[in-house]
């Protein structure tokens, strides 16, 4: 009998010969572990100087340390929660400070909470509504002044595919989250279409985000309590029948070029899309 299909990502981290982020600086936000980390490296390759931000504080400043260690570019690492009121002005202000200027921002925090709708408990609700849709809302609403004085400005939303697959478990961080993330997107791109600044979104599919280059991971942020009973065979389950995926997680590298590809300053003429970067988990 032949043995079951065990779908793995690419053994390797796609490289960049690009230089599009020279001179210029980036906001990259849950940047401590995950596809955050590596798109801060993947900015940072390109020339960028780099603020992570995570509310898990000491993990970012050492993740800080060690990038700016091995990409020779300078990086700030703060921790804050970016849901609560006042600390996105906090990291904006502290950026100009450092650097005088933001060019982009990466809105990558989320809080992969899955759970059915009726499983959720008010508390979890909440938290699910503020790290899912909050962060990002006063991310770019922290960095917008900045971006409008100087007539420039790239913001890259982080959506996720389930959005428009309609997963089960996937409510609030999908629907609420993700889809929120998108309408977003297309409608700031809209506001801010007459002063210099781009709004787009990319949604990966799976992602190995193990493979985030930390050379020492700790433990991830992730509750156990926010994966309900039976959440990873149901959704393995229906990953197996999936029509026209390519059949194995992205690396993170592939969903960070597709990030960087809106970051930099040569998405000149693109503003309010949406891309998936899913190995066709959803097409157009
Ligand atoms: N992992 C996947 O398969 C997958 C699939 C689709 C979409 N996504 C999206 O990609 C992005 C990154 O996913 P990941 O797997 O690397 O996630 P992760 O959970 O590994 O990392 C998210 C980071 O965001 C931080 N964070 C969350 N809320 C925050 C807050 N309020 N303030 C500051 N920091 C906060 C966390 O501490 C964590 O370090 C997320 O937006 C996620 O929804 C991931």
């Amino acid at each position: 009998m032949n043995a079951p299909y065990v779908a793995k990502t690419q053994a390797f981290a796609i490289k960049t010969e690009c230089r599009r982020y020279e001179g210029r600086v980036a906001i990259v936000t849950g940047a401590a572990q995950g596809l955050g980390r590596v798109i801060a490296r993947r900015l940072a390759e390109e020339g960028a100087h780099v603020v992570m931000v995570d509310v898990q504080e000491e993990k970012v400043k050492r993740a800080a340390v060690l990038l700016q260690r091995e990409t020779n570019q300078q990086f700030l690492g703060f921790g804050g929660d970016l849901s609560v009121a006042g600390v996105a002005d906090e990291i904006v202000a502290e950026t100009l400070k450092a650097f005088g200027r933001v060019d982009t921002l990466v809105n990558n925090a989320a809080a992969l909470i899955r759970l059915r709708l009726v499983d959720f408990t008010e508390e979890l609700l909440q938290k699910a509504v503020d790290w899912n849709v909050w962060n990002t809302l006063r991310c770019c609403k922290a960095v917008l002044p900045h971006m409008i004085e100087r007539r420039y400005g790239r913001i890259v939303n982080i959506g996720g595919e389930a959005w428009r697959t309609g997963a089960p478990f996937h409510t609030l961080l999908a629907g609420v989250g993700k889809g929120s993330m998108v309408g977003l997107t297309v409608t700031l791109a809209g506001e801010v279409i007459g002063q210099g600044i781009t709004v787009n979104c990319v949604s990966p599919g799976g992602i190995e985000t193990a493979a985030d280059g930390d050379p020492v991971p700790t433990e991830s942020i992730r509750d156990p309590s926010w994966t309900g009973p039976g959440v990873m065979e149901e959704l393995a389950r229906l990953g197996a029948a999936a029509r026209i995926s390519m059949g194995r997680p992205s690396h993170p590298t592939e969903v960070a070029a597709a990030v960087a590809f809106f970051g930099a300053p040569e998405a000149s003429f693109v503003t309010g899309q949406h891309i998936g970067v899913s190995g066709g988990m959803a097409m157009i």
